[in-house]
Formats: C-alpha cells, sequence, structure tokens
C-alpha cells in the first residue's frame, strides 16, 4: 500500500469492496507467537483480544489444543517444531521458568511435592537449556521478549516450588538474554505486588481478573517493540546512551547528558599526591593521608571520640523459617556504649543457610524500607532476594539506613550523629562534621564487627554492597575499613563510583543543594568547581585496592552516569598494578548486559533502569564465588 499514490488510495477506498480492504489491510497485520507455559496460556487469549485490530497472536498447538511449552528441556526438544509451524513471525514472546523449578522425583521424574528432590532444571541446567532456546530463536527475523516468571505463593504449593526460586531463575535468565540485546517485559514484580487479588489461592496460576491484567502488560509491550521502527538486535558493540533518552532528558536543559559535550578534564594522579612515584612500601600512609582528604574535603569523619567508644551484640535466637526452612534468621542490636552510658543502639538482620558455618557474609546498607525477616523470604525482591543468596551458600546482615542515620535534612534529634552532637559535644558547625554517608559506612562497619566475632561466617570473606546512596556508602565503608574483602557499588553515580570532573548527569552543584546532609559541610564549595576538587572518584576505588569492587551501572540510569562510574574503575588500574593484582584496564566501554572481571575488579551493565535487581545479584555472586573460589 506504502508505494500507491494518495490520488490511487483514494479511488481504491471509493471502489474497492470493503471485503477486499479488510484482506489488503490484513496483509499488514503483525503475527505474534506466544511460547509459554500454563500462565501464557491464560493470558493469551486475552492479548489476542486486546491486540485484534492490528495482530494475529498465536502460540503452539498440538492435537487440535494449546500445547504447553512446559520447561526449558520440553522447549530444546520442541522448538523447531513450533517455530515451522508458526512460520515467519514479527515478534516472539518466550518464558520459560516455572516448569524447570518444580521439584520432582529423582527417578521417574514425576512432579514431586518433596523439597529434597530435585527440580526439573537446576539452575546449571536451566541457564544451559535457555541458552539454547535463545540461540535458535535468535535465527529467525522476528524481534524478541523474555517475559519473566510469575511468583510462586507462600503456602503448600502442589507440586513443589520454591517461593524465592522465580527470582532466581528470571536472575539467570536475565544473564542469558541481556548481552543477547533481547529485552525483558517483567512480569514478576507486577504480580507480587497484586498477588493477593490476581493469583489464585495457594496456586501459582492466575485468575481471570489476573491474567487479564497480565495480559494488558504483554499487549502494552507488543504495541511498543512493533511501534518502533529498528528491531532491537544484538548490540555486541561498546555501549552508548540511547539517542531519544539524551535527546529527551537533555531538553530539560538543566544536566548535562551529551556525551560530546562532556568538557574537557585532567583527572588527579590516582596514587594522589606524589603521584606515580608513591611506592608500595608508601602505600598504606599515602592511602591514609587520601582517606584524610576524602573525610574533610567530601564525606566528613566523625568524632574522634567514638573511636573509644564500645560495642556489645544482643542476639536474639536463630530461628529457621518456616516458608522455607533452608534459611534461618536472626536478629541482632548493636549497642554502642560511651563510658557506662548506653550510648545509640540499632538493630541489624541476618539470614544464613540452616546449616553449619563459616559462610562469607554480605553486608548489605539497606536504603528502601526495611522488612521484617519474615517478609523478607515470602516476599523475594530483586533488592533482597535473600534465598537466592542463602542458596548459594552465603549469610547475609542487613542494616536500614535510616536505623542509623536517618535519611533526611532534620534527623530531629535521632541516629548516632545527634548522639555524639550530646554526648561529645559535636557539631554540624564543624566543616567535616560527617555526613550520613560517613554514618551509614560507619554502621556497615559495625555490622562487621559483629561479624568477625561469630564463627559462623568466614571473617576474612565479607563484602559490603549498597544501591544508589547504599552503592556511594559501599565503597566509602570499604575504603575505610579494610576488613571489607569486597565492595561492591550498584549504580551509585555522583558521590559514588561516578567521576565527578565529568559534570555528566548529576553534579556536585545538584547533590550538595539536594543532600547536602549527605556530605560534610565543606564539600558545597565545590559546587561548579568540580576541577578544583583536591580527588577524584576513581582514587576512592583505589583505596580500595587490592581487595574486590564490583561495580554495576543501569543503561537507562543517566543521572548515575554509567561511563563516568566505568572509566573511574578503570582509572584505578595503576594502582591495582602496584599492589600487585590484575585489574579492568580497559577504557573502552563494555557492551550492555556483558560483565566484564579482570582479577579483583568486575562491571557489568544491565539494560534497563535505576533499580537493585536480581539480575545485578547474580552478576555480584559470580564475581564473589570467583574471588572466594566457590565455583
Ligand atoms: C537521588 C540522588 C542520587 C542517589 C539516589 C538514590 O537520585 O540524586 O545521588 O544515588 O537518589 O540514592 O536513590
Amino acid at each position: 500500500m506504502k508505494s500507491i499514490s494518495k490520488l490511487a488510495l483514494f479511488l481504491t477506498l471509493l471502489f474497492v469492496p470493503a471485503s477486499m480492504l479488510i484482506s489488503q489491510e490484513s496483509e499488514a497485520r503483525q503475527k505474534i507467537l506466544i511460547l509459554g507455559d500454563s500462565i501464557s496460556m491464560a493470558y493469551g487469549p486475552f492479548v489476542k483480544q486486546q491486540l485484534s485490530e492490528f495482530a494475529d497472536v498465536s502460540r503452539p498447538v498440538r492435537n487440535g489444543k494449546d500445547e504447553n511449552c512446559a520447561g526449558t528441556i520440553h522447549g530444546v526438544a520442541n522448538l523447531d517444531r513450533w517455530l515451522a509451524a508458526a512460520g515467519e513471525v514479527d515478534l516472539i514472546f518466550f518464558n520459560f521458568g516455572l516448569h524447570d523449578l518444580k521439584r520432582v522425583d529423582r527417578d521417574t521424574k514425576n512432579y514431586s511435592n518433596n523439597p529434597a528432590d530435585p527440580r526439573q532444571a537446576e539452575p546449571d541446567e536451566y541457564r544451559q537449556q535457555l541458552s539454547q532456546i535463545v540461540a535458535r530463536l535468535k535465527q529467525t527475523e522476528a524481534r524478541l521478549v523474555f517475559v519473566t516468571t510469575t511468583p510462586v505463593p507462600v503456602g503448600d504449593v502442589k507440586p513443589r516450588r520454591e517461593v524465592g526460586d522465580p527470582l532466581h531463575y528470571n536472575a539467570i535468565a536475565r544473564t542469558v538474554v541481556d548481552h543477547q540485546g533481547i529485552e525483558v517485559l517483567d512480569l514478576y514484580a507486577p504480580a507480587l505486588k497484586n498477588l493477593a487479588e490476581w493469583q489464585q489461592p495457594v496456586n501459582v496460576h492466575f485468575n481471570p481478573k489476573g491474567s487479564e491484567e497480565l495480559a494488558k502488560l504483554v499487549s502494552a509491550r507488543a504495541r511498543e517493540v512493533l511501534a518502533r521502527k529498528d528491531a532491537s538486535a544484538a548490540n555486541p558493540a561498546p555501549w552508548t546512551a540511547d539517542n531519544d533518552q539524551v535527546e529527551r532528558l537533555s531538553q530539560k536543559g538543566d544536566f548535562l547528558y551529551c556525551e560530546a559535550n562532556v568538557p574537557e578534564f585532567e583527572l588527579p594522579d590516582v596514587f594522589g599526591a606524589g603521584g606515580k612515584a608513591v611506592g608500595k612500601d608508601q602505600w598504606p600512609a599515602q592511602r591514609k593521608a587520601m582517606i584524610e582528604l576524602f573525610e574533610s574535603e567530601m564525606y566528613g569523619r566523625p568524632p574522634v571520640q567514638l573511636e573509644s567508644a564500645t560495642i556489645r551484640f544482643e542476639t536474639g535466637p536463630l530461628i529457621a523459617s518456616e516458608v522455607d526452612p533452608r534459611i534461618s534468621t536472626r536478629t541482632v542490636t548493636a549497642i554502642i556504649g560511651s563510658g557506662q552510658k548506653e550510648l545509640f543502639r540499632f538493630p541489624l538482620r541476618i539470614f544464613q543457610p540452616s546449616a553449619e558455618g563459616p559462610f562469607p557474609a554480605i553486608v548489605l546498607i539497606h536504603n528502601r524500607e526495611f522488612p521484617d525477616a519474615s517478609a523478607a523470604i515470602e516476599i523475594p525482591t530483586g533488592f533482597l532476594p535473600v534465598s537466592m543468596l542463602v542458596e548459594q551458600g552465603y549469610a547475609v546482615a542487613v542494616f536500614y539506613t535510616t536505623g542509623v542515620e536517618p535519611d533526611r535534612a532534620d534527623a530531629n534529634g535521632e541516629g548516632i550523629r545527634a548522639a555524639c552532637d550530646r554526648e561529645f559535644g559535636d557539631s554540624p558547625a564543624r566543616p567535616d562534621y560527617w555526613g550520613c554517608l560517613t554514618a551509614w559506612a560507619w554502621g556497615a562497619s559495625r555490622v562487621a564487627d559483629y561479624l568477625v566475632t561469630d564463627r559462623t561466617f568466614s571473617a576474612d570473606q565479607l563484602t559490603v554492597i549498597g544501591h544508589s546512596r547504599g552503592g556511594k556508602t559501599a565503597l566509602w565503608a570499604a575504603a575505610r575499613d579494610e576488613r571489607f574483602a569486597v565492595a561492591i557499588s550498584n549504580e551509585s553515580g555522583c558521590g559514588g563510583a561516578a567521576l565527578s570532573r565529568r559534570k555528566y548527569g548529576e553534579t556536585v552543584a545538584r547533590i550538595s543543594t539536594a543532600f547536602p546532609y549527605w556530605f560534610a559541610p565543606k564539600f558545597a564549595d565545590y559546587a561548579n568547581r568540580e576541577q578544583e576538587l583536591p580527588f577524584d572518584q576513581h582514587q576512592l576505588i583505589g583505596l580500595i585496592a587490592p581487595r574486590g569492587v564490583c561495580i554495576g551501572s543501569a543503561s537507562e540510569d543517566l543521572w548515575a552516569d554509567p561511563r563516568g562510574e566505568y572509566l573511574a574503575l578503570a582509572h584505578t588500574a595503576p594502582v591495582y598494578k602496584l599492589l600487585g593484582a590484575p585489574s579492568i584496564s580497559d577504557l573502552t566501554m563494555p557492551a550492555p548486559g556483558e560483565q566484564v572481571t579482570v582479577g579483583r575488579t568486575s562491571y557489568h551493565l544491565r539494560p534497563g533502569a535505576h533499580d537493585l535487581t536480581e539480575g545485578d545479584w547474580l552478576r555480584y555472586l559470580t564475581f564473589l564465588n570467583q574471588q572466594f573460589k566457590r565455583e
């Protein structure tokens, strides 16, 4: 129809019978194939209806009936047949997972209700089989969307499935599809939010309302994908920000998002004052001096009197979870004393395998609403995927940022800083008064105090992780406290992993006015004067060398400057080299989805928005398993 002139089109419309018009129109109709299990069999008819005006939606059929694509093992065996039957299609939605993670009898492979039985496909088999499916799908011309597996509810679900498994399997799937340039439609999170209303009781299936709602999400994505001009082809090339997003953000005019406009700048030497002349022997003293500089100019320092404070821990009982007995939890209260007096207390929550340790432990700086222990297990989120971590043999010690220091300008007398003001006469007027980031980093070290005294945890395998403001804190905590063997910064951006001198996305001027209480008062002096900072953030990361550092960015999180985060990491290479540890040094940005690991350093850029997701965690676990030789 495209080549028909306007006049011809007019005549056609006038004289062609209506029936012919419809058939001409149907030539342009889009073809969509849905490959998935019974969840998609239930939402499929709604998708069909919702897209009926422009698309034909199909799914595999066998003996005249809709066919369940089931688990990846079934997918590998039948995919050729399904694709041949569907013919050429424009878009394929595919999901595998919910069958893979169900328990089956070891011998008969029949469904089982016994949690001790294996899953239909254990995580490694799932990864491998899904990779085969993806490789085959990539041979088609169709655009591809992977749809995540929906939640398993709490209760006696038959056959047996674990509530934490969908997240884990989705994380694996993301690592398989991400670096193939295949996009993901997440049904897990929206379904989790609406589980009570959408899902059948104690059943993985959805009620009609739930299926219709899931279908709306699928249909919306189909419209969006098919409206895009260019197919989302695999993009193994180095990442660049999406042009449309850059344009949209730039139009607002407040911040710099166009790479071409990044000012020229010279980075301070990563070794700090004295530069390359600093040898291995001088490094500890140099490191100390640089920490002091970061304290006085940027993050602030705790009052000296706090160094002689005492600490003790009140430990609650270790309780195996009813929902998932493989996980045990304990609440611990850290109590800080000054002389005979109690100065301050804050709670932490530990999740660990119900087995004998010692376990490597991960300190999570939790800057979101703090879940109670059972909610964290019953409602596994990407931010805190407890069972995924515990199943891989890790303990997680979680503390709530606001429990240590309120995350707001007016702490209203609460928090460790106000306690010190009262006790030691400390004052926010001091130019190097500690900001929240330092207070939280101090909190992370107190959690480490607990972990190193309990033999259940491997004292030499402590990791500190945080997201966003928590990620800034994680880097600063590990820079200050050498007991952390690994620091993980998820999308920490300005004041974290991103180079300040690039002025890309969030700037010093903006962060020190929007969040002045995160930093020392002195830091505001560098607003619009980044080039005068006596350091840049590559030096913060360098302070952690030769220990492990893992940086994660997200492709749409331009506010946090993914490239600035990667470059900061790559620019630490001379320090790692001095200390005899291999590390990332290539200044070329990796491709989206790819995890680059060199020696003690790792970087990945997850396709998607600002968040800590199960896909990020899986990459961090991969790195930790390598570092701690747990593969
Ligand atoms: C804001 C802030 C960032 C910070 C983020 C977060 O966006 O500008 O610097 O990282 O909040 O912590 O979520």
